[in-house]
């Protein structure tokens, strides 16, 4: 059943992005697909984008009316003490420690001497950077003890006021965006396109929990999670960091994780961040960093109620997005940062630039950008080169000569100490003497793992399971095959260890289970041979496995904007096992592993089975649970995921979201085998292959 997918809760008039036909009307029925329809909605597109797709100069005012638009309650209210406290802080401060307060530096760009020097307010560190490093992915393995080592000491350098200046404790932010998983060793849970398959706001509670008490371990603060795109174009390399295409299953999901997160910020909570604000999953072809072109309906209705849960369930903190909408950078944009976010939704928590992001905004450089301080940013995530000292300096000049009111500056130191003071960080002792700082039992540790485990079956969504030959019994001969059976890199996705995890092998990490694993530990007849070549060898098997998909990428190395969605054209090795498995006469189960729903007609035409798997983790024991009857031969876990993004059905159907007019995806959002269910998926799906690049 689909249907409970297809309500948007909250959501009373008809949007105006239109309303599809029942949309569960067409699973799998790739016959009505009308080509002409997206042509005429891509020449819409394109006069719209005509008009209003330039990239402009200067940060916008804007003169829209925000009066029905959403508004936060956030349980975290604002306590006259503490507001009282932080005025007389900002009252001993210079102008320097004020602007040292708004530099967050990557810890390959910045000493513990620097925070000192400068007062800065926060350090990051970015998916390439780990304690000891200079290069990128220089001591990715570094164990807990030298990230709390380090966390140590950037404290302590901020708290040293013995030049006379005030002692504000720094804060360390960090991508924990499935896991801690830029800690070798950590838990690493499915990523949010998984976990919105799975759709549970309580699971997302826990998740929340076992995140920030890692996160702890290590002596960190803040997590830049969740993300709350509503992911409308699949070529967007950022689709799996987002739960879903549909907005009401953002909303479901995030405000619970948040809350899950930040707990009531005692020694296991950190600040979470929502991002990217706003319509970072809304840019045209799925363009990293490109432009979102929409109406202020469609920006309202689709783009922000992510937005609306996470900050809701009392979020901290708001990422901008590096794109721009209607041809704005969202860094200058002081009419959504300022005019939505603050003024009118009441945000007032912290708002952070991202990585290196004021480099894009046309009028400013990465040392100067006066446009995106007056639009509102409150703190500037800077990278490895210290491009943050010129900045400092340049912010100095401009707030001297006016060009950035005074005001501004105290508003956004305002803003961070709230932030710091409502977490605690200014009660809490050094990290080095927090409760939770190098208690390894709760990193990595079993029962943190269960849970990742149940997030990966509940994850699985079943797409076709022909004449029921799932689920298999333990004692059935299974041939393991593909390239991601024993690959925990592939399994992980990016953000795991490094930014892309491209660089990563098995070596690196440290107890994971594979797919294969979590095979090979209940069923005594599995053989792995990841090539296939034992197909071919004469043995006979009652099945194959093929655990295939797409290597990990991250951000814009993973857009597909001058590609198609056609998975045979990406990975044809992946093709050509299925091929070898038809071939040896072995019936075959998929489990597609996939930072997106991708055109897979041709390997679901040479399967039995077919399981979209996500990005599992580190957990890949999940699978087999799902898979495998139990000891006594009856179903152990039965899938209940559903899909969260709809599934195209053909190769340039790159945007195809609930709520379209026509809706002709090859499964709806929504759609979801049982092991109850019968529905033949036939072998004939139509293969017809599309020129790159779409259109
Ligand atoms: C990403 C953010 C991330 C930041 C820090 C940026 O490139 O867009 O999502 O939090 O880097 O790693
Ligand atoms: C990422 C960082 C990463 C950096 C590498 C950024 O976009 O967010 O985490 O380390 O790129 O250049």
């Amino acid at each position: 059943m689909v249907n409970w997918f297809l309500r948007e809760p909250g959501m009373t008039e008809q949007p105006e992005y239109g309303r599809g036909p029942a949309s569960g009307e067409s699973v799998m029925n790739p016959s009505r697909q009308t080509r002409s329809a997206y042509c005429a909605v891509f020449i819409a597109a394109l006069v719209f984008t005509a008009s209003c797709g330039q990239e402009q100069n200067t940060a916008s005012g804007g003169d829209h009316d925000f009066s029905q638009w959403p508004t936060v309650d956030s349980p975290i209210a604002k306590d006259p003490a503490m507001e009282e406290r932080i005025d007389e802080l900002i009252a001993e401060m210079t102008l320097e420690e004020k602007i040292g307060q708004m530099i967050q530096a990557d810890i390959r760009g910045v000493t513990p001497g620097d925070v000192r020097k400068y007062h800065l307010g926060a350090v990051l560190n970015g998916g390439e950077s780990a304690p000891g490093g200079t290069e990128p992915n220089d001591n990715k393995l570094a164990p807990v003890a030298e990230w709390a080592a380090l966390a140590q000491r950037h404290w302590q350098a901020s708290m040293d006021a013995s030049d006379g200046h005030a002692a504000i404790p720094i804060m360390w932010g960090t991508d924990a965006v499935h896991g801690h998983a830029n800690v070798a060793g950590a838990t690493v849970f499915p990523h949010n396109i998984g976990l919105g398959a799975a759709n549970d706001p309580a699971l997302m509670r826990r998740i929340g929990e076992i995140t920030a008490r890692e996160v702890a371990v290590t002596g960190l603060d803040w997590n830049f999670a969740p993300t709350v795109a509503a992911v409308r174009d699949d070529r967007w390399g950022r689709t799996y960091e987002g739960y879903s295409e549909s907005p009401a299953v953002v909303k479901n999901l995030a405000g619970d994780y948040v809350k899950g997160l930040q707990g009531d910020f005692g020694p296991a909570g950190v600040i979470a961040t929502a991002k990217h604000f706003i319509a970072d999953g809304g840019t045209e072809r799925g363009d990293d960093r490109g432009n979102a072109v929409t109406t202020p309906g469609e920006l309202k209705d689709i783009h922000l109620p992510g937005f609306e849960a996470a900050l809701n369930a009392g979020a901290q903190s708001v990422m901008i997005s590096y794109g721009s909408w209607n041809g704005t950078r969202m860094h200058v944009h002081r009419e959504l940062i300022t005019g939505l976010l603050k003024e009118h939704m009441g945000f007032d928590g912290l708002v952070i630039s991202d990585w290196e992001a004021i480099d894009l905004v046309p009028a400013c450089s990465l040392q100067s950008c006066p446009e995106a301080v007056n639009a509102g940013i409150d703190m500037f995530m800077f990278g490895d080169r210290a491009a943050w000292k010129g900045f400092i300096e340049n912010t100095l000049e401009q707030v001297k000569d006016g060009t950035i009111p005074a005001e501004r500056i105290d508003e956004a130191v305002t803003r961070i100490l709230r932030v710091k003071m409502r977490a605690g960080l200014f009660d809490q002792p050094a990290p080095a003497d927090r409760p939770l700082t190098n208690d390894l039992d709760r990193f990595g540790s079993d029962a943190h793992r269960a849970v990742a485990r149940e997030a990966v079956r509940r994850s699985l969504v079943l797409l076709k399971n022909r004449e029921s030959i799932l689920p298999l019994s333990r004692d059935a001969r299974v041939l393991v095959a593909g390239k991601s059976a024993h690959d925990y890199a592939n399994q992980t996705g990016g953000w795991t260890i490094t930014w892309q995890n491209a660089e990563n092998t098995n070596s690196d990490f440290r107890g994971a289970t594979s797919v294969w694993e979590g095979i090979e530990a209940i069923v005594p007849g599995a053989v792995l041979s990841e090539d296939g070549a034992v197909a071919n060898g004469g043995e006979s098997f009652d099945a194959a496995i093929a655990v295939i998909g797409e290597t990990p990428y991250a951000e814009e190395r993973g857009d597909l904007e001058d590609k198609t969605l056609e998975h045979a054209a990406l990975y044809p090795e992946d093709l050509a096992l299925l091929d070898e498995l038809n071939a040896a006469g072995i019936p075959v189960v998929t489990v597609f592993i996939s930072g997106r729903p991708l055109y897979v007609n041709k390997e679901l035409n040479r399967s039995e089975a077919f399981v979209a798997a996500w990005l599992p983790g580190s957990e890949g024991g999940g699978i087999a649970d799902v898979l495998f009857k139990n000891a006594d031969g009856e179903i152990h876990h039965d899938f209940t995921g559903k899909l969260a993004f709809s599934w195209p059905a053909e190769a340039c159907q790159t945007a195809v979201n609930i709520g379209d007019r026509p809706y002709t995806p090859l499964f709806p959002l929504g759609h979801g085998l049982t092991y109850a269910d019968h529905e033949p998926l036939g072998d004939e799906l139509p293969e017809a292959s599309a020129d790159a690049p779409c259109r």
